[in-house]
């Protein structure tokens, strides 16, 4: 190995220290960069909002379970099952939702859960229906079990995303697919399925396994009423939640499902004779008592929201999409990615440039505390008038100077 490894230059790369720096300066830091670490995140901490994390952090009383943790929850297995339930935290899922303990399954972030009903469920060669614009590892999954995907389309109208529900019920008649996913709100879209939209899916395509990814669930509004009214209509349906993102507890991996009827299989599937990580279910059960903390914080979240739409509207060439996430899409002039990418970088702000062909001019920021927002909005600012030469009016029409 060099004496100057690949990281360290890179994330020097990444900050924009190439640019601003004088080689010998720069030479220095790359040599010493683990010495001078510290000093240089002071200087331009890099703000990663690229991957949906819930940047507020849990609830306080979530670090009081780590400080107080007990032997029991460390080194014994659990004994839930003795009162004939998996754990405490299914228990209290099921009991707020209306099901039984048993339909409540818990798995290592909602991926897993994901993982798991596509290898129940798909075999190889069956069909997968897929959201056109959606989250990679859907196709990325199916491919494992050998699994064929469609995609149906999401179609743009009136400056949102939509499902398009006759499309879906035709792709279900002509392919007679094993297993249909919708999620909602959709990860890069950023909407929602309208109820009834998802129970003409449900009633019709009775054939299939539907399985709704809710992972971002929470940020736009009380779902849980929703949620109960379709477990409650007892249909062929898993629903797939996480811990991850409204509660901002993506560290733990908790995620679970909730499983309608007629699926005994994944029930089986994912069965385990042990228990779970007891430790985490007790900060997820801590999380879900401070109904209070998260609905404060997503005040926040919502309100910055509202910012970004301003912001990007009164941005030349910039399309900002309503989301119901902690993120949110942004149409750009697609000439200027390379630039604009490079602009924010050197500015210490990562976001998501998507590659999907029908997405390529859009760029996906997670919406983070109300500082960070602030920074990442006038990045984009700065970049669209002092690098792209954009014109910026002001977010109340009138032209910035
Ligand atoms: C749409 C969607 N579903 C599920 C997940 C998985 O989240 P986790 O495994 O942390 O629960 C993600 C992660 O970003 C996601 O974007």
């Amino acid at each position: 190995m060099g004496l100057i490894d690949d990281a360290p230059r890179k994330s020097l790369k990444r900050a924009g220290a190439e640019e601003r720096l004088s080689p010998p300066v720069l030479m220095l830091l790359q040599r010493r960069f683990r010495a001078v670490r510290p000093l240089w995140e002071d200087m331009m901490e890099t703000l990663l909002l690229d991957r949906n994390e819930n940047q507020y952090g849990p609830a306080p009383a979530c670090y009081k379970v780590l400080r107080e943790a007990r032997l029991e929850q460390l080194s014994l297995y659990s004994r839930a099952y003795a009162a004939g339930i998996k754990s405490e935290l299914s228990d209290r899922l099921s009991r707020e939702l209306g099901i039984p303990e048993r339909h409540v399954l818990l798995s290592y972030g909602s991926e897993d859960m994901l993982k798991q009903v596509v290898h129940c469920y798909l075999h190889a060669g069956e069909m997968i229906l897929l959201p056109r614009q959606s989250w990679w590892y859907y196709q990325a999954v199916a491919k494992e079990v050998s699994g064929r995907h469609v995609h149906y389309p999401m179609h743009e109208r009136a400056g949102r995303f939509e499902y398009d529900v006759d499309e879906i019920l035709r792709l279900y008649g002509e392919h007679k697919p094993r297993v249909i996913l919708i999620a909602s709100p959709n990860n890069p879209t950023g909407n929602s399925i309208p109820q009834e939209t998802l129970s003409a899916i449900v009633d019709r395509c009775n054939e299939s396994v539907i399985v709704l990814d809710e992972a971002y669930a929470g940020f736009n509004g009380n779902d849980i009423d929703q949620l109960r009214a379709v477990l409650a209509a007892r249909k062929r349906i898993v629903v797939l939640r996480t811990f991850s993102k409204y509660f901002a507890l993506a560290g733990l991996r908790i995620g679970y499902a909730c499983v309608g009827e007629g699926l005994e299989q994944l029930i089986s599937f994912s069965a385990r004779y042990l228990g779970y990580n007891q430790l985490s279910e007790k900060i997820a059960l801590a999380a879900l008592d401070d109904v209070d903390y998260y609905a404060g914080i997503t005040r926040e979240m919502r309100a910055d929201h509202e910012m970004y739409l301003r912001e990007f509207r009164a941005i030349e060439g910039f399309t900002p999409f309503p989301s119901d996430a902690n993120f949110i899409l942004v149409r750009y002039p697609r000439s200027t990615k390379q630039a604009l990418k490079q602009g924010l970088e050197q500015r210490g702000i990562i976001v998501k440039f998507l590659d999907d062909p029908t997405l390529e001019d859009c760029v996906r920021i997670t919406v983070g505390t109300r500082e960070q927002n602030a920074r990442a909005m006038a990045a984009f600012q700065d970049v669209a008038k002092n690098v792209l030469h954009f014109n910026l009016r002001s977010s109340s029409g009138l032209e910035a100077s």
